[in-house]
């Protein structure tokens, strides 16, 4: 049966918590948008997509080899989009993050699994089809090790959007 996945790093509790408390910043400063539940803050490595091929996936994030990095949170910004804009936190620049993403986008094509091939531009969201009038949030000050990554599933339960992981890889 086919599934929306994607490889994703989840965050520590306390990175969480910050990261949720951006996010109701946000809302307290927009008219209208859909805002990310706290539970469902991640970073998108690979964005798979509907997929039947969840054994090759998860053979292909065991083959991948790395080891822990630190990560830190950076800044606040948004894509520009008509509908209403994603805002997000950033994280600074990471020689790790860049290697671990080119290796595993590397690995899934040469699997001949196909995943989004835009640019890299590491993020984590906090709302969607967000209005708001500049809204002006700092950044939580937070560094943190990545010792794994995620498969995830999107999925909808009882209409609310759902991010549940089907298997982690440890480095
Ligand atoms: P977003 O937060 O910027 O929307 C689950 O949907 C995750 O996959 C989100 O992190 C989402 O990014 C990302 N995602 C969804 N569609 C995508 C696409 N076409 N390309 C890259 N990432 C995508």
């Amino acid at each position: 049966m086919d599934k929306r996945l994607f490889v994703a790093i989840n965050f520590p509790e306390e990175v969480k918590v910050r990261l949720a408390e951006c996010t109701d910043q946000l809302r307290d400063c927009a008219s209208r948008g859909n805002f990310t539940a706290p539970g469902n803050l991640h970073l998108t490595l690979a964005f798979i997509g509907q997929t039947d091929r969840e054994e090759d996936i998860i053979g292909v994030l065991d083959d991948t080899v790395g080891s822990p990095f630190e990560l830190t949170l950076s800044k606040f910004g948004k894509f520009a989009h008509g509908r209403g804009d994603i805002y997000w936190i950033g994280v600074a620049q990471s020689p790790a993050l860049s290697a671990m993403q080119a290796d595993i986008t590397k690995r899934f094509r040469s699997a001949g699994i196909n995943i989004e091939e835009r640019v890299f531009r590491p993020h984590i969201t906090l709302g969607r089809e967000v209005v708001a009038q500049e809204p002006k949030i700092q950044a939580p000050q937070a560094t943190f090790t990545v010792s794994h990554i995620e498969l995830m599933q999107s999925l909808r339960e009882e209409g609310r959007l759902v991010y549940k992981p089907l298997h982690t890889k440890v480095f």
